[in-house]
């Protein structure tokens, strides 16, 4: 990949959350860089606080010390240039018709023009559900929730696509379809990409960038390279998903549940 100015930069960051009189440090001391149009992967036993930190890429979770920079400024609120796509299948407005929540988007985003509908379409195309566009949410299955979701994401047209693990919920063959046509999406679109995941398989084949993090609190344990692992049938792929499995496996003591889950989410 050329060699281009990060886009995102996090320094030291450290995120610790205050309850009453208690105080707990989700993440700590994490450092890394994200350039533009890269895929940036992170995984790591649960409560490691991957979602601390997208949410406070997001703009909706300050943080407590470091620093956190995007194109050399401080992030401190949400914006239309980072949208988010979660886990959770209800992330569409239920009273809307597919088209309707792409429109509504552009809408409160300013970003609506005289052409949103053409737009909606254009965006629902590219993730394969053009024929759904006047069905309303519960109509649909959960991976063409997740479509629509990240179509109306990409429609505002962001910077960068924050996903926090948005297939976990899917069943296996939607997933493999879902990781294959964001890979497609981010080839027509040169979105920068960085997605949260319990998968390491996805991992290797979505990510250029991965960071492992360890728990408790949540630090880097290693930023591993996997831009030129993508044919899943590859040695390489193999190799790299057993490296990335024992940085996480090295782990299990002190979150054993936690990391034997994400070995056997596989
Ligand atoms: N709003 C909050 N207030 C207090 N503690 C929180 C809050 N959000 C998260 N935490 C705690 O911070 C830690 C990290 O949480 P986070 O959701 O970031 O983890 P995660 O890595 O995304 O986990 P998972 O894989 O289960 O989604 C956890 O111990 C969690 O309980
Ligand atoms: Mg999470």
């Amino acid at each position: 990949m050329a060699k281009l100015e990060p886009l995102i930069i996090a320094n030291s960051v450290q995120i610790i959350y205050k309850e009453g009189k208690h105080r707990f440090t989700a993440v700590e001391d994490v450092s890394f860089a994200v350039k533009p149009k890269e895929k940036f992967v992170i995984i790591g036993p649960s409560g490691c606080g991957k979602s601390s930190l997208l949410k406070a890429i997001a703009g909706f979770q300050p943080i407590s010390s470091g620093e956190l920079l995007m194109k050399g400024k401080k992030i401190t609120s949400p914006g239309p240039d980072r949208m988010v796509v979660f886990q959770d299948f209800e992330q569409l407005l239920p009273w809307q018709t597919v088209r309707q929540n792409i429109v509504y988007a552009l809408n409160i985003t300013g970003k609506a023009a005289s052409t949103a509908n053409e737009e909606a379409l254009h965006y629902l195309n590219l993730v394969g559900v053009s024929a759904a566009v006047d069905k309303y949410p519960h109509q649909l299955s959960g991976g063409m929730k997740q479509r629509v979701a990240i179509a109306r994401a990409l429609a505002v047209k962001p910077q960068i696509l924050l996903m926090d693990e948005p297939f976990a919920a899917l069943d296996a063959l939607t997933r493999t379809q879902l990781q294959y046509e964001v890979n497609a999406i981010w080839q027509n679109t040169g979105v920068t990409i960085i997605l949260i995941t319990h998968s390491i398989q996805e991992a290797v084949y979505l990510g250029h960038q991965v960071l492992v993090m360890r728990p408790v609190p949540g630090t880097v344990k290693e930023i591993v390279d996997t831009t030129q692992i993508d044919d899943i049938n590859s040695k390489e792929f193999a190799n790299m998903a057993a490296h990335l499995r024992s940085l996480l496996g090295a782990d299990s003591r002190s979150d054993t549940k936690s990391a034997k889950e994400v070995l056997f989410q596989e």
